[in-house]
């Protein structure tokens, strides 16, 4: 296995000109979605993951599952990231079960769902910064909260990330990554309208970028929401609003502008579930749920790929010479 850090990943990005997909995963079949999709097109990685966001009773079996799955593909470079750890536990114990990157999402107050103090924020994601650097693992912090909810049960409110505290926030924490709230929100529900300057605020990147040079920047809430796959999954019974996300072109240019990390997980699961129903709906005669979930993540895989080559990482899985962040064999 080659797994690398989120700093390794992003300090290549930065060099070669390009963006690094970050793609969340619920499922092992979409790990291996992600991994296929990285080897067709020879690009570095980063698989993400949220506490709790799997079907799975156990995060630590998934997370242990995530790793076997890695060890499989030993050309690819993958960087095994928590996204949107909630508190300073769930990163320990990220780190402890073998994630080479953490995000600390501190801009957010769990109990009231509010945006929390500057001070709140630096404090934990420090802490953070203080044990998963002692032990080489990476760490993204977040500035500003991006609206929405990664797992759509709760909507909090958009707050642009301020580049002043930007510099602060990175000065006091050293984190290696910073999240930056630019307008973009988490889930199926975005722009009621294709997005435009004055909610997508793109500009806002290089202003940020110009004050924190050492570290790099990660748009989140960057699915663009298909609306043919809305077609698809409405038609087999999904009642999806229409919404507009990020333009696939805003994603390729916010990597000029100094953004070297995309999240992006709806999509995905769009492709995969539009392909699932589709397969249930036509196919009454099959119990056996292996059918629909390979035809969920054949279009998982052809979905990620296409933005591999979107965000420009495609083609170098072979600039990462450095040490991998730890030979396993678990
Ligand atoms: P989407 O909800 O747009 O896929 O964004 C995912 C994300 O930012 C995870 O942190």
């Amino acid at each position: 296995m080659t797994l690398i850090t989120l700093r390794n990943a992003l300090d290549e990005a930065r060099k070669g000109g390009y963006g690094v997909g970050a793609f969340n995963v619920t499922d092992v079949l979409q790990v291996e979605a992600v991994l296929d999709a990285a080897a067709r097109t020879s690009s570095p990685v980063i698989v993400q993951t949220i506490v709790g966001a799997s079907a799975f009773a156990s995060d630590e079996l998934f997370w242990d599952l995530i790793l076997r799955a890695i060890s499989h593909y030993p050309d690819v470079p993958v960087v095994l990231h928590l996204d949107h750890g909630p508190d300073e536990e769930s990163c320990r114990r990220a780190i402890d079960a073998g994630f080479s990157s953490v995000m600390i999402d501190g801009s957010l107050d769990r109990q009231t769902h509010q945006p929390a103090s500057f001070e709140e924020n630096v404090a934990v994601t420090a802490r953070v910064v203080e044990y998963a650097h002692a032990r080489g693992v990476s760490v993204e912090g977040e500035l500003g909260t991006i609206g929405g909810s990664e797992d759509g049960s709760k909507h909090a409110e958009i707050v642009l990330a301020d580049p002043e505290q930007a510099a602060e926030f990175v000065r006091r924490t050293g984190v290696d990554a910073l999240a930056v709230a630019i307008g973009t929100s988490h889930g199926a529900y975005k722009f009621s309208s294709p997005p435009d300057g004055s909610v997508l605020h793109m500009d806002l990147i290089s202003e940020i970028a110009g004050r924190v040079p050492g570290t790099h920047l990660v748009m989140h809430g960057s699915s663009s929401l298909p609306g043919d796959l809305r077609a698809v999954i409405n038609t087999y019974g999904g009642t999806l609003p229409e919404s507009w996300g990020v333009p696939e072109d805003e994603k390729a240019r916010s990597t000029k502008l100094g953004v070297t990390k995309i999240n992006q997980g709806m999509d995905s699961h769009m492709a995969f579930m539009a392909e699932v129903r589709r397969s249930l709906a036509t196919d009454g005669l099959t119990a056996d749920p292996a059918p629909a979930l390979r035809a969920g993540r054949r279009a998982m895989t052809d979905l990620i790929a296409e933005r591999m080559e979107v965000f420009g990482q495609a083609g170098h899985a072979g600039d990462y010479v450095a040490e991998p962040f730890h030979a396993v064999a678990r």
